[in-house]
């Protein structure tokens, strides 16, 4: 199954001691079931609102959000892995089958699974504190992965990472992606990330967040981001998301 998102007219404002500040404003979008959306803008603008939303974490907004169909499981991947310390890599991703009520021996079973996949096969009875940012946060992804979301919702996954290692995380994920094509939202403010995974990238303003530019990106999989592609798309979203900084347009006209 895949799910669709749909938010539609949606505000969301929170109370200030002396008046509301909207947050974000007149959000009108359909995420399509399989699509891959990367979600950018100013920092302050909404974004992880946004994402609280889409997990039913947040429910005092104005408007409409569906998940579609609502059934559809989530799985929600932070910043940082959240791992519970005392648990081994294998038991921290376990649990949350365990909790859906996968007997134990079988959710160990798919836990190591999934932790083969993402790169730690030999990290399975190794404590969070003995292991690497990187590899709690595979960790987290595998943890993310392995009750085989519907949506998988992220808030900028890779940005505590080196960038090698968020360069490999990065491709495991969009391995895993392209193979299941689950309905991605993923926050970055990383935009050379978002032009290297997504095939939609989306603009928020600065606050009250307002989406200001919706790019199709259909360039061919995996991409390079020497691409001469990938460098036009990523200026165009620089200058979407701040003018300021994009490169001037210069003519190369006599
Ligand atoms: N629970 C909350 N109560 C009050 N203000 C909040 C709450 N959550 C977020 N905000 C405010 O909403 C704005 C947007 O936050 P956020 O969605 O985290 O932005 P982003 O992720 O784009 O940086 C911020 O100014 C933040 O202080
Ligand atoms: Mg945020």
């Amino acid at each position: 199954m895949t799910a669709r998102l749909s938010f539609t007219k949606l505000s969301r404002s929170f109370a200030e001691s002396r008046d509301e500040r909207a947050v974000l404003e007149d959000i009108e979008l359909v995420l399509e079931p399989g699509s891959f959306t990367a979600l950018v803008g100013p920092s302050g603008s909404g974004k992880s609102t946004l994402l609280h939303i889409a997990a039913g974490l947040d429910t005092g907004f104005d408007g409409q959000f569906r998940l579609d169909p609502p059934q559809a499981t989530l799985a929600y991947m932070f910043q940082q892995p959240r791992l519970l310390p005392w648990k081994n890599a294998r038991d921290n991703v376990a649990l949350v089958l365990e909790v859906r009520g996968v007997p134990r021996a079988q959710a160990a079973e798919q836990a190591s699974e999934i932790l083969r996949r993402v790169g730690l096969g030999t990290a399975l009875d190794v404590l969070p504190q003995q292991l690497s940012g990187g590899m709690q946060q595979r960790v987290a992804l595998a943890r993310a992965l392995v009750i085989e979301p519907d949506v998988l919702l992220m808030d900028e996954p890779f940005s505590a990472l080196d960038e090698l290692t968020a360069a490999h995380l990065r491709r495991e994920l969009l391995d895993l992606w392209i193979e299941t094509k689950r309905t991605v939202l993923m926050v970055t403010h990383n935009i050379g990330e978002a032009c290297e995974l997504a095939d939609r990238i989306l603009v928020l303003s600065n606050r009250p967040g307002r989406v200001i530019a919706d790019f199709k990106v259909d360039l061919p999989r995996p991409r390079r981001r020497s691409d001469p592609g990938l460098g036009r798309l990523s200026e165009q979203v620089l200058a979407a998301v701040e003018p300021s900084l994009a490169a001037p347009v210069r003519s190369n006209a006599a």
